[in-house]
């Protein structure tokens, strides 16, 4: 099976999509974005952060926003009426997952109940959260049992692009749907006439259309480029197609949420301008021609001016161009256009010190075609070969195997931290950090983007910077699931 089982005759079919879940938000508020956290910076430097949180009960005035996940097995008709129907692991029978909203500053409040066969947890991905609703298994919590609960209470501290998956085997998991988008809502967000957000999957059937489960523990996936999928779906849609106003402006919040897969992702037919990336702001810049990476787990927040002309969403990381969805505007062009010119503040950048950081060296490790012959596995030299045979483990962070447990370092609350990451393997990696959010220096210059998540291409170094003032243990992984599992990731406790 190649690379997205469509043919030509299908991109022409027309498939309804509206659904509660690409319900359009109606942007209410004025102000242009300005970042509140950009002019904080100078101030974590001189002071000791304190963390807001250091319990989660909800402050006075607080809102609360409550919510409840119950994560079953669940049928769904996932690739198309010519296919049976698709055993599923999913949040409230919905694919794509139910849509979570709430405003910056609220407390998010979530009743998940397992019902699956299997233990689970849910991680709030990008959310610089209270330590102990991190869900991560076996490090912040236990895993919920088949039949059991959990209240995960999460503090909304940034507006932005988030979305939220299981954290428990999640290479499975994630895989087999349990995951859905989480949107937070800030009061100087950017004024636009309509949102949508889109959560792009790539999906490994088998030629019933089930989930491919016997290439789940598939070593040749785990030490090359990890699952990558063949259908390819828009909010568990194949080619959704979204109505929007003629002459709107329309903000896309995309999220990768494939297990393995970077898009490649541009728009045909319209003009784009990325404003945030991972959730946060970024220097405004066109969305280009060849299109933009958006590693997994990455998100990034487009706006774009409909004209009166349908335009498509493509991802072209391959050299098939696939339409991802398309945007058909009504016959009523309600809103004058071209708009007006968008007045797009500059992020500034913090001024750091390298000199006062702490230097973290990472030397990313192992995969397929690597030069990595040995690794320390539990305290004992093996050679690769027999990590990969006996223990299906094929990466190492510095010579070392990491499992979900494994200290990297042990940082002072409140410290400057720059991770110096070199990614000596044959693959990219997407490096997301939990709890925090990071600068990225590439080639002594620091990017105007501050992330969650970091694609690093092979042979790439890179340093990210940040301030570890969020106390707890806190996952540093390659988001590659497979890569994660077979031990590239480990911990960071900060106190
Ligand atoms: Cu999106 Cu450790 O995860
Ligand atoms: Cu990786």
């Amino acid at each position: 099976m190649g690379y997205f089982v469509l043919s030509s005759s299908r991109e022409l079919l027309s498939w309804s999509c509206i659904t509660s879940f690409t319900e359009s938000l109606i942007a209410k508020l004025r102000n242009p974005l300005k970042r509140r956290e950009v002019l904080k910076w100078s101030g974590l430097l001189a002071t000791t952060p304190f963390l807001k949180y250091t319990s989660v009960r909800a402050e006075e005035s607080q809102h609360i926003v409550e919510f409840e996940l119950t994560a079953k097995e669940s049928v769904q008709n996932l690739a198309g009426p010519e296919y049976p129907d698709t055993r599923l692991w999913l949040y409230n029978d919905r694919l794509g997952g139910p849509f979570i909203k709430a405003r910056q500053g609220d407390l998010l409040q979530v009743r998940f109940r397992n019902q699956l066969p299997v233990p689970s947890t849910i991680h709030w991905h990008g959310i610089r959260n209270v330590n102990a609703m991190d869900g991560v298994a076996g490090l912040t919590q236990d895993p919920v049992p088949p039949g059991g609960e959990f209240t995960y209470t999460v503090p909304l501290e940034d507006a932005g692009t988030y979305w939220y998956h299981a954290h428990t085997m999640a290479w499975e998991q994630v895989a087999r749907g349990l995951y859905g988008p989480l949107i937070v809502q800030g009061s100087d967000d950017i004024e636009v006439d309509q949102e949508l957000v889109l959560i792009l999957d790539d999906w490994r059937l088998d030629e019933k259309a089930q989930i491919d489960e016997a290439s789940f523990r598939n070593m040749h996936d785990w030490s090359h480029n990890g699952r990558l999928g063949s259908w390819f779906t828009v909010n568990g849609r194949l080619q959704p197609q979204f109505p929007v106003s003629g002459g709107s402006r329309l903000r896309l919040r995309l999220i990768n949420a494939a297990n393995a897969r970077v898009l490649r992702l541009k728009l045909e037919g319209a003009q784009g301008t990325v404003i945030a990336l991972d959730g946060y702001p970024c220097e405004p810049f066109p969305l280009e021609e060849h299109g933009l990476e958006l590693a997994t787990a990455q998100r990034m927040d487009v706006l774009v001016d409909a004209g009166p002309d349908t335009f498509k969403l493509q991802e072209v990381s391959t050299n098939q161009t696939l339409t991802a969805a398309f945007f058909v505007p009504d016959a009523t062009t309600r809103f004058s256009f071209p708009r007006p010119a968008l007045r797009l503040p500059k992020v500034s950048l913090p001024s750091l010190d390298l000199q006062q950081a702490r230097r973290i060296p990472i030397h990313m490790q192992g995969g397929a075609m690597g030069n990595l012959r040995e690794v320390t596995y539990q305290g004992e030299n093996i050679s690769l070969r027999e990590a990969a045979q006996q223990y299906q483990k094929v990466w190492a962070f510095n010579g070392q195997v990491m499992q979900s447990t494994t200290r990297i370092a042990d940082i002072n609350l409140g410290e400057w931290v720059a991770l110096e990451l070199w990614n000596d393997t044959a693959w990219p990696h997407a490096m997301h950090l939990h709890g925090h959010h990071f600068w990225i220096e590439r080639k002594g210059t620091i990017l105007s983007q501050k992330r969650d998540t970091y694609l690093m291409d092979p042979g790439e170094q890179a340093r990210l910077l940040f301030v570890a003032d969020n106390p707890g243990l806190w996952l540093f992984h390659c988001h590659t699931l497979e890569h994660h599992v077979s031990g590239m990731g480990g911990v960071f406790s900060v106190s």
